[in-house]
């Protein structure tokens, strides 16, 4: 018998630091809006929306690369699951913008409600009620050196760090808190994807079976769930 999904359905991207979360999201996005046509919605929503803002003492630790961007407590997870709740309400929301460069907010985004809600991010696996919410959860692998690798490349490059802070942020903070916070949220996964990105087939696989669990059989029990909570007749049926 087919499987079929409560719309929006929530799928979470978890993993270390530039394991390639946000080139998997992407690809799985670009691939089934390609192949479910324009029926099917698809967004992603990214943690660092939810960290919460720093006062002037945080800023400037921040700014010398002693605050730890990577322990739980620098998330709201309230807002992140409320957020969560609005969009599977069938409501828009308003989200922060957020600029690492800056260590802030810089904005709102309005996120429309979709058919697929991709939320992405290193600790998105680690409050429950969080967890609890995705259909489907992905643990991307990749090798701690080729991640650090990456990260310098990126903080050095893109938001013009000095060296010497990003190591020693990555050996003081993002380091133990991924082994102690991050990594053991891998036990939730239900797909761990070796190498991230650059594995395609994991990415093909995943995506053509997000298509059979999104092809909600006609006259299903959930269909006039589904339509009472606002979707189109067009949506629900394949
Ligand atoms: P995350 O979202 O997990 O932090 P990203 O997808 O943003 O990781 O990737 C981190 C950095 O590494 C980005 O600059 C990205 O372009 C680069 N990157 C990601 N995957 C690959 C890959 N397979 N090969 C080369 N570079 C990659
Ligand atoms: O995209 P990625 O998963 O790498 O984003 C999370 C990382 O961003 C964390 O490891 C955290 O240390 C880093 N970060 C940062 N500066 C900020 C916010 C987050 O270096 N202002
Ligand atoms: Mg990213």
């Amino acid at each position: 018998m087919q499987k079929r999904v409560r719309l929006p359905f929530f799928i979470g991207v978890a993993g270390g630091t530039a394991s390639g979360k946000s080139l998997v999201t992407k690809k799985i996005i670009d691939r089934l809006e390609t192949t479910a046509g324009k029926r099917k919605q698809v967004i992603s929503i990214h943690l660092d929306s939810f960290y919460k803002e720093l006062n002037e003492e945080n800023l400037r630790k921040a700014e010398a690369g002693e605050y730890d961007f990577d322990h739980p407590e620098a998330f709201d997870f309230d807002y992140l699951i409320e957020t969560l709740e609005k969009l599977d309400a069938g409501h828009s929301v308003q989200i922060p913008k957020y600029d690492p460069g800056l260590y802030a907010r810089s904005g709102l985004i309005t996120i429309q409600p979709a058919d697929v809600i991709i939320v992405e991010g290193i600790l998105v696996f680690y409050d429950d009620r969080i967890r609890d919410k995705f259909g489907m959860k992905l643990f991307v692998d990749t090798d701690a050196d080729i991640r650090l690798a990456r990260r310098v490349r990126r903080d050095v490059g893109q938001h013009n760090r000095p060296l010497s802070l990003v190591l020693q942020q990555y050996t003081r903070n993002v380091k133990p808190a991924f082994e102690e916070f991050c990594q053991p949220t891998k036990k939730w996964a239900d797909v761990i994807i070796p190498r991230g990105g650059e594995n395609d087939v994991a990415i093909d696989l995943l995506v053509q079976h997000i298509q059979d669990l999104l092809r909600t059989p006609r006259g299903s029990p959930d269909l006039e769930q589904d339509l009472a909570r606002g979707a189109s007749l067009e949506d629900t049926i394949e």
